[in-house]
């Protein structure tokens, strides 16, 4: 008997359905994690990092930006798309091929063959920052999943424990869940410090 398989089964990316329409691929973006997080540099040098105030007149205490042909954004006056970021008055910078190939190969693999991000919003967790419980419901097309990449420090995601290089899909019938992320309490990671980053791929229009 030949046994040519170039790959051991075991080799194959996870991807483990956790909830309806919920996917979880472990550790997925690990082997990419340094040249993400170089991008992640390189955006925010051109579009940085702010903590965006929400219409009722908070501070969200994660810090933002994008890149993409759009971008989200909180103000006073409410949640949107733009292509336009507010603070240097032109558009957000390109969304890298990488990060783009990454978030499409885990949408195949969650079974989403479609997906099409327009958008990669880049949230900044410190020590002592969260994100409320949310809908992501500013998109137009809804059959769009949505793709979300954890790097450094885990966090937990309303009951998922998030770890560097982590990525989650949900679309479907999960696709209006609510989610968010619990305050920041662990310790440092090597490779960003007192950070956890997290790249949210979305197709906006
Ligand atoms: C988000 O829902 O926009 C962020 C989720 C996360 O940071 O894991
Ligand atoms: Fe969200």
């Amino acid at each position: 008997m030949i046994s040519g398989d170039l790959f051991a089964a075991s080799d194959l990316p996870s991807c483990l359905q956790i909830k309806p329409d919920v996917f979880l691929l472990q550790g997925f973006a690990v082997a990419q994690a340094e040249i993400l997080l170089t991008h992640i540099r390189q955006i925010a040098a051109q579009s940085p990092f702010r903590n965006m105030q929400t219409p009722g007149g908070f501070y969200m205490s994660a810090a933002i930006t994008n890149c993409g042909e759009f971008g989200w954004l909180s103000d006073q006056h409410g949640y949107r798309y733009s292509a336009i970021d507010p603070q240097r008055q032109q558009g957000w910078p390109p969304m890298p091929q990488c990060f783009y190939r990454l978030a499409d190969h885990a949408a195949r693999l969650a079974g989403f063959a479609q997906f099409h991000p327009d958008v990669c919003l880049i949230n900044r967790y410190e020590t002592g920052a969260k994100m409320g419980l949310h809908q992501d419901k500013d998109e137009l097309d809804f059959s769009q999943p949505i793709v979300s990449v954890s790097l450094g420090r885990s966090a937990l995601f309303q009951s998922i424990p998030l770890a560097h290089g982590d990525v989650i899909v949900w679309g479907g019938t999960a696709r209006r869940h609510y989610h968010g992320v619990v305050k920041l309490t662990s310790a440092d990671h090597p490779l960003t410090g007192d950070y956890r980053f997290n790249l949210t791929f979305r197709r906006a229009r």
